[in-house]
């Protein structure tokens, strides 16, 4: 391009007539002409660092993309997790409710029934052989209903299986011993006939099945004895197992 300008003009300064004002010319075309040439040059230098520029923009663009990418992943995988805490939670409250409500039925349908008291309740005392063989078991350590201290008698509440155990404790000179009793009819028993040594003791337990109204109370045998006095040898105790 240089040198097909240089020639133009020099062609063009030939045409003139006048060889000093065609030099002159010449010379500020020719300044002129490099002037120019070097700007687009310099605009081609810069256009280069343009296109430097460009592909590191476009190299950005890529790496932005992929962050959104990444970002758009991210969100998609905190949603996810976001939806399965929230239905874990859901879970867990439902599993909470259904363990208050359990606790709430078992506290209030389960009836609490449990009785334990011994013999005497106030110094020492004998109790039979009599006609009424009941035993009435007068010292009370708990009775949350159902016993009755006063005639010895246990009505169950409810329908359930209900346990009762019982000690006897007594001397050599009677039979030694008591009959647990359901509705008058003989279940479990201690029995120690007379005999050489002074004292005895005996202790039995079972696991009944009562329904609401029954009656279950200790009795003495023919001419049976027991003893207690405020060390609770001769005790009767029970309590419903669970409804049924
Ligand atoms: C960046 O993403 C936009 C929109 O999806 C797309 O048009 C563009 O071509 C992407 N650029 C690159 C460098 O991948
Ligand atoms: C679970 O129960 C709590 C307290 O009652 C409540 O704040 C929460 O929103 C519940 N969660 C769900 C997932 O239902």
């Amino acid at each position: 391009m240089e040198f097909g300008a240089l020639l133009l003009l020099t062609l063009l300064g030939l045409s003139f007539g006048e060889p000093g004002f065609v030099q002159r010319d010449y010379m500020n075309t020719l300044e002129w002409l490099r002037a120019k040439v070097e700007f687009i040059n310099n605009l081609e230098d810069k256009l280069k660092i343009f296109d430097g520029w460009q592909s590191d923009v476009y190299a950005l663009e890529a790496r932005l993309n992929a962050t959104v990418d990444e970002l758009t992943r991210q969100k998609a995988e905190v949603d996810r997790l976001n939806k399965e805490n929230q239905d874990m939670g859901m879970r867990l409250n439902a599993t909470e409710e259904e363990i208050d409500k359990l606790k709430q039925s078992s506290a209030k349908d389960a009836p609490q029934i449990a009785f334990s008291a011994c013999l005497s309740n106030s110094g020492e005392i004998y109790s039979g052989p009599s006609t009424d063989k009941t035993l009435v078991f007068k010292r009370i350590f708990s009775n949350t209903g159902g016993y009755d201290q006063s005639t010895g008698v246990f009505t169950a509440p409810v329908n359930g299986l209900y346990y009762f155990t019982f000690s006897t404790y007594g001397y050599n000179t009677h039979i030694a011993g008591a009959i647990l009793m359901k509705n008058g009819v003989r279940q479990i028993s201690t029995f120690d006939y007379t005999s050489d040594d002074s004292s005895d003791i005996g202790s039995n337990s079972a696991v009944l099945q009562l329904a609401a109204g029954d009656k279950v109370h200790m009795e003495l045998w023919d001419n049976g004895r027991v003893y207690d006095n405020w060390n609770g040898h001769t005790t009767f105790s029970g309590f419903l197992v669970f409804p049924v």
